[in-house]
């Protein structure tokens, strides 16, 4: 397999090649971090928003949806804490010009020293084979002990300096640490500065400061200021959640990592609003329960961590991201935080309306914490297509490019072929569509040789090609491939619908 700079040009490449992702309008050169979804991506978009909407709407009794607008009234933005800290500090280049985030460069630098730990650690793996003991291993093995302590040493201060409001001394971390400009190698660096990333925008024609409005930065916000709505009309006892897909805004600086860091994205974002003091409790069992909904999907266990934040946001008492291990390395994917009852606090003080429930068990009134799951759809989405991009070695001496999509995910479920363009093979199969598209997304296809078709199919995700031969005509039995094994067999065509349905079962993957 390509090495990971050459994995992450070839995930970008294929992207667009086979209709998943192109820049956003490309005709003009594009527009810097924004991403359009083709005829592929948006299915396969679709796809990872129902797997999570099924798996904490439908399977959760205690959580409901909500769909709530964009704009939203600029006071929201002040309570939330957004207009004073939704900030990054930044740094620029004197050389090259190039502006970076300061807590992502020194972030990096920590990855490095991991990566030479992990590298430490897979050479003794190999040396002891089986009798390798792994936690012993990292707890004594001087170099590996040295680069995490480093790692440790380095992430606290940060943490501390950027709580602080102490840019002088993340500035002093970088140049103490002598990290380069990633493009120029140089070390001259400005100082660090604060920088706020909401989109502003204006309400109707008025030019007055009281109709500045924002694009939202995240879901979440959409969910607090609905809480008594939703707890009300629905009736919801604690605990209960509140689940939202929709887009976010925010004015990244640092966004060269393809849809991973993008200006307009999506966000799958969770609220559950819980008893004050179980919170603890309830961020153990989202924890567990988004790594079960991950598991379920078959990325490799290996490929996920989770990272516990060292640096909490002063709304937090306990934070962790899951990291997935992206083309460039593990970075965040999901964050879970217990955002104790900061949130709806500022709202109630900001609005003069009470934000409350009454525990009927304890007779009396109080404002819910909250457990917030927040992943990025387009993370996700990253995380799925650069794992599914694979390149085989076939027994017979070729190659083929597959991309293994969990089939409950791929756009398409099943392509249908006539074998030939003629002796009413086409027709059969057209029917064959008409049959299997109530159920799925299915496509029908009979340019090139039935080989091509195949490779086709394998490199834009399909997980079943189905052709139909001039025997189907005298059996009624078509020939079913699957994307991942090529095993061919053959089937009667009323059989099909159940095939593909017990492949692309939601209860077979997640239950
Ligand atoms: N409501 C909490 C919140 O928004 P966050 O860690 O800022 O927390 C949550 O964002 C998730 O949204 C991240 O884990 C990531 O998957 C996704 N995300 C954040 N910024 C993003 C960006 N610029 N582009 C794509 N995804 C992003």
């Amino acid at each position: 397999m390509a090495n990971n700079q050459d994995k992450f040009k070839q995930v970008i490449a294929h992207a667009k090649e086979y209709g998943y992702i192109f820049s956003s309008s490309e005709i003009y050169d594009g527009l810097s971090a924004v991403y359009d979804y083709g005829q592929n991506g948006a299915e396969l978009k679709n796809n990872i928003k129902t797997y999570w909407w099924k798996s904490m709407v439908q399977l959760h009794e205690e959580i409901v949806g909500l769909d709530a607008a964009i704009l939203m009234h600029p006071k929201t933005w002040k309570a939330s804490g957004h207009v004073d800290a939704f900030n990054d500090p930044l740094i620029d280049n004197k050389d090259s010009k190039k502006r970076y985030r300061a807590d992502v460069l020194i972030e990096d630098y920590c990855e490095k020293l991991e990566q030479k730990a992990q590298k430490e650690i897979t050479k003794a793996k190999k040396r002891f084979g089986d009798d390798f003991d792994e936690e012993q291993f990292v707890n004594t093995h001087p170099r590996v002990v040295k680069y995490r302590s480093q790692q440790k040493e380095i992430m606290q201060r940060m943490a501390k300096s950027l709580d602080a409001e102490n840019l002088a001394d993340v500035k002093s971390l970088i140049e103490e640490l002598e990290i380069a400009c990633p493009e120029s190698g140089s070390r001259k660096w400005t100082d660090v500065k604060q920088f706020n990333l909401m989109f502003g925008t204006k309400l109707g024609a008025s030019a007055d400061s009281a109709s500045d409005l924002y694009l939202r930065p995240e879901t979440a916000q959409g969910i607090f200021v609905n809480f008594a709505n939703v707890q009300k009309t629905g009736r919801m006892k604690i605990p209960f959640g509140i689940a939202q897909i929709g887009k976010a805004f925010r004015n990244e600086i640092v966004a060269r990592q393809f849809i991973f860091r993008q200006r307009e994205f999506e966000q799958m974002e969770m609220q559950y609003f819980v008893r004050p003091g179980d919170e603890l409790k309830w961020f153990e069992y989202w924890k567990e329960q988004r790594q079960k909904w991950h598991q379920s999907l078959g990325l490799g266990e290996e490929n996920y961590r989770f990272h516990d934040h060292e640096k909490l946001a002063h709304y937090a008492n306990a934070a962790t991201d899951i990291e997935f291990n992206f083309p460039f390395g593990f970075k965040e994917l999901e964050g879970i935080h217990s955002r104790t009852d900061f949130d709806l606090k500022a709202h109630e003080k900001m609005s003069g309306k009470k934000l409350q429930f009454f525990d009927p068990e304890l007779n009396k009134n109080y404002v819910p914490y909250v457990i917030e799951t927040s992943i990025g759809l387009d993370r996700m989405f990253l995380a799925v297509f650069a794992t599914a991009l694979q390149d085989e070695e076939l027994e017979d001496g070729s190659s083929r490019t597959v991309l293994k999509i969990p089939s409950i995910l791929a756009p398409v479920k099943a392509a249908v072929f006539p074998l030939l363009k003629r002796d009413g093979l086409p027709e059969i199969a057209h029917e064959i569509v008409d049959q299997l598209k109530w159920d799925f997304n299915v496509t029908y296809d009979e340019k090139d040789a039935v080989g091509r078709r195949y490779r086709r199919q394998d490199a834009a995700g399909t997980p079943f090609c189905i052709t139909v031969d001039h025997e189907t005509k005298e059996d009624g039995c078509v020939t079913i491939r699957h994307r991942d094994t090529m095993e061919q067999k053959r089937v009667k065509i009323e059989e099909l619908n159940a095939i593909i349905a017990k492949e692309v079962s939601f209860k077979n993957w997640m239950g």
